[in-house]
């Protein structure tokens, strides 16, 4: 069976309320019943997000994530298939602000710590998200065969 990856960036609509603590419990719900894991980072501004599971629920998730009035100006940054996840232990993994532990992270693959969706690699993005979500609390994700 596959397994796909999306990445993607978008900007906070700043007219529509946002608890993005409940809106990470409803994905942690939502996304453990097919079998999805990620990772999203939101810094108050802009959300950079991975969802990692099947090309079909990927695909529906971000039918729906499109369609979210919570945010604008998507820029998907990677769409594909991966050999294995990299955020295995989170249905929806979160890391939120931009702390000095937030910017040592992005300064590790990045010569600033500021991200532009139009040209950062998304590979040392990946990377970076990886390290913040050590500091995440994980979920259990228990997926059955
Ligand atoms: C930045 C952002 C990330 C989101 N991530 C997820 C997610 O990983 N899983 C999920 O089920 N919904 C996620 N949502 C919420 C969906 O957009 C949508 O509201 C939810 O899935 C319910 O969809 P429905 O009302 O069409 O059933 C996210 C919303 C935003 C704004």
């Amino acid at each position: 069976m596959n397994l796909t990856r999306l990445v993607y960036y978008s900007q906070r609509n700043p007219s529509e309320h946002m608890d993005v603590t409940a809106l990470v419990e409803t994905c942690k719900r939502t996304n453990a019943r097919t079998n999805l894991t990620g990772f999203l980072h939101y810094n108050g501004d802009h959300f950079i997000q991975v969802v990692e599971g099947g090309r079909l629920e990927v695909s529906a998730l971000l039918l729906r994530i499109m369609r979210d009035p919570r945010h604008s100006n998507i820029i998907i940054m990677s769409f594909g298939d991966v050999r294995e996840r990299m955020f295995p232990d989170h249905p929806m993994g979160l890391h939120q602000g931009m702390t000095a532990q937030t910017r040592k992270a992005f300064l590790r693959y990045f010569s600033t710590a500021q991200v532009n969706p139009e040209t950062v690699n998304v590979d040392n993005l990946l990377d970076a998200l990886q390290d913040l979500s050590l500091e995440a609390a994980p979920t259990k994700l228990t997926i059955s065969v």
